[in-house]
């Protein structure tokens, strides 16, 4: 299917009439906007692998909807048989992806509510799965708006704003954390000079980031990634939004990689540097950024896969880290959707917990 807005559409959506999971095909942007269903759990967990859908909190509601279509194709009568395959499916697309915690937290909210619900007969269970897997994807969105009016309070019209990576809409259900701030100020009728980064290999920056601004009519320029000095020292960006996929108890925050770099940048030459992260995406279980798992991927997404003809050498070694961590140290705030917590973080980010429960009373 065709379409011509890429903001028109969920990045991520349940069809449960033909129990399929609706996606937009993000291999394919920004030549092409396909809307891809899958019904299989091999395809589901593919989807995930090969970055069809990517970014944190989608990859979180990808796998909240996965996990509820293939409890729906359980055919058991007791709980015990029942919950047996629901954990063989959620075990299967933990394996997705490592380094993204909204993966895991969505598929234990899941389980959670599986284990919680164990004495209701199999319909109903079934039935409860689906509202919290709808739940998941609401809070996303609510969250993901929220970010976006914390962020847009730190920033003024026409400011030169710069983002790594893609954590926008297409990384989201709706908005994104990192460019939520600028697609609810285009609703405000502001604008700013947006830089993204390309960001090598997989180029989310200058085919995801760049589509979802020059779809919303920003004022929009790509950078390869060695050029964010060269915009910094110009003095055109006054503040920088990124994403994350995991942010330790500390502060410390894993995202796509060059995004340390970036900090680094920005600590230099003093420019804000914001790491826009919903709470699903701070894991209080991990100490610090040395302990979480950084993925490492296929050697030809760095010598081919966006390239015409193979740009490297048969032969050579490739070293291709999907994520790096930026040391707290170098992060100004992290803008959640319980407010921004601001150094120290192992203090400020209990306090967002706290702030989330007491909002859940
Ligand atoms: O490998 P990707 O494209 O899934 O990496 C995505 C990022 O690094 C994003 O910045 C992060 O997931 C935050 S998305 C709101």
């Amino acid at each position: 299917m065709m379409t011509q807005n890429i903001l028109d559409y969920d990045t991520v959506a349940l069809d449960d009439e033909k129990s399929a999971l609706v996606i937009v095909d993000q291999t394919k942007l920004p030549g092409k906007v396909e809307i891809i269903s899958l019904t299989k759990q091999e395809d589901i967990h593919r989807a995930i692998y090969i970055l069809q859908v990517r970014g944190a909190p989608a990859i979180g509601v990808t796998a909240a909807f996965g996990l509820y279509l293939a409890a729906k194709e359980i055919r058991s009568d007791t709980y015990d048989s029942f919950y047996a395959q629901f954990k063989k499916a959620k075990d299967y697309l933990a394996t997705a992806r490592p380094t993204a915690v909204n993966l895991f937290w969505a598929l234990n909210r899941m389980d959670d509510v599986a284990q919680v619900n164990a004495g209701l007969p199999i319909p109903d269970l079934k039935e409860v799965l689906r509202q919290e897997a709808v739940k998941i994807r609401d809070e996303d969105i609510w969250g993901c708006r929220s970010i976006g009016e914390y962020g847009l309070s730190l920033i003024k019209d026409g400011c030169g704003i710069l983002t790594h990576c893609n954590a926008g809409q297409l990384a989201t259900v709706r908005y994104g954390t990192a460019l939520a701030p600028i697609h609810l100020g285009r609703e405000r009728g502001l604008n700013f000079k947006v830089f993204t980064d390309e960001t090598r290999p997989l180029l989310q920056g200058a085919r995801l980031s760049a589509i979802e601004m020059v779809s919303n009519g920003v004022d929009t320029t790509v950078i390869c990634d060695n050029m964010a000095s060269q915009v910094m020292k110009n003095g055109w960006v006054q503040i920088i939004f990124v994403g994350c996929d995991r942010v330790a108890a500390n502060g410390d925050t894993a995202n796509k990689i060059g995004t340390s770099g970036v900090a680094i940048l920005a600590k230099y030459y003093g420019v804000p540097f914001y790491v826009c992260a919903p709470t699903s995406t701070i894991d209080m279980s991990i100490a610090k950024g040395e302990d979480i798992v950084i993925e490492e991927r296929p050697a030809e997404e760095v010598t081919e896969m966006w390239y015409k003809e193979r740009m490297a050498p048969e032969g050579v070694k490739v070293y291709n880290p999907a994520f790096d961590f930026a040391d707290n140290e170098l992060i100004t705030g992290i803008i959640t959707e319980y407010g921004i917590a601001r150094p120290p973080y192992t203090e400020s980010l209990k306090q967002i917990f706290e702030t989330k429960k007491n909002a859940k009373k």
